[in-house]
């Protein structure tokens, strides 16, 4: 049996409001094998997008452990888990978060770790280059986000969170924004991508045909991870 590169455990979170405290997630736990694609769905709210956060090392958990490959992310000093994040893990928002000003090849190279990953500016370049082009944009290269559709911005989003080959790919829904055919595209690109190198991808979408496309479907519900649909009634909190 392969080490789960996710492994969380009783994980609780809540956000405080106007002097009431919110509980999102209460005791979830999940655990993701290498190379495995899994969907997370829920109600809106449900705390789909809290948890992704917690997986990436972006937001601590109340209580309950979050372990990459055996290492507790939050027991980590703030410096060492930020480098952890940026050589390891790739996230897709569903806005795309691209810098304007910046032209398509420098904004996927801007998150390239050239030190760490890569001999230097010149093989990141490369792998950059070489990611536009699996995302069917190496011609729009020196244009900038503006200059493109939704469905091309999401594509340099992709290149940009795999440009540095992360372990973990986290996609927060990756194609809400998207039309069908758009987003399909979109999702093709994800799936081959993450498939052909064996990243992990755990992703955020409300669209059953997306949730279809992947090795696991998990549900939030009542702050839970479930691996069946739940019914409306049942996740209230
Ligand atoms: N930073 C925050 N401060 C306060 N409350 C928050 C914060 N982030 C999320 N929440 C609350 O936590 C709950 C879960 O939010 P979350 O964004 O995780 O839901 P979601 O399942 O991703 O929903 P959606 O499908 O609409 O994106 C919501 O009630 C939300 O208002
Ligand atoms: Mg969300």
């Amino acid at each position: 049996m392969s080490n789960p590169v996710i492994q969380v455990n009783d994980v609780c979170r809540s956000y405080h409001i106007g002097g009431h405290r919110i509980e999102v997630l209460r005791n979830a736990s999940l655990s993701v094998d290498p190379g495995q694609s899994v969907a997370v769905g829920g109600l809106s709210g449900a705390g789909k997008s809290t948890l992704l956060h917690i997986l990436g090392g972006l937001s601590r958990p109340d209580s309950g452990a979050v372990c990459y490959r055996g290492n507790d992310i939050y027991a980590m000093k703030a410096g060492v888990r930020t480098r952890w994040r940026a050589t390891r893990v790739g996230f897709v928002f569903q806005s795309y978060h691209l810098l304007p000003e910046m032209d398509v090849l420098e904004n996927v190279m801007l998150a390239a770790r050239t030190r760490v990953r890569y001999r230097g500016r010149g093989e990141a370049r490369d792998r950059a280059l070489c990611l536009l082009r699996e995302v069917g944009l190496s011609d729009r290269a020196h244009h900038t986000p503006l200059e493109l559709s939704g469905g091309e911005q999401q594509r340099v989003a992709l290149a940009r969170a795999l440009v540095n080959e992360p372990e973990l790919v986290l996609a927060d829904e990756p194609t809400g924004n998207l039309d069908r055919e758009t987003g399909a595209h979109v999702m093709q690109c994800l799936m081959n991508l993450t498939r052909q190198q064996g990243h992990t991808l755990v992703m955020v979408t409300h669209d059953p045909q997306i949730a279809a496309l992947c090795d696991r479907r998990l549900y939030i519900c009542a702050g839970a991870v479930r691996d069946n649909p739940p019914s409306e009634s049942k996740c209230e909190s």
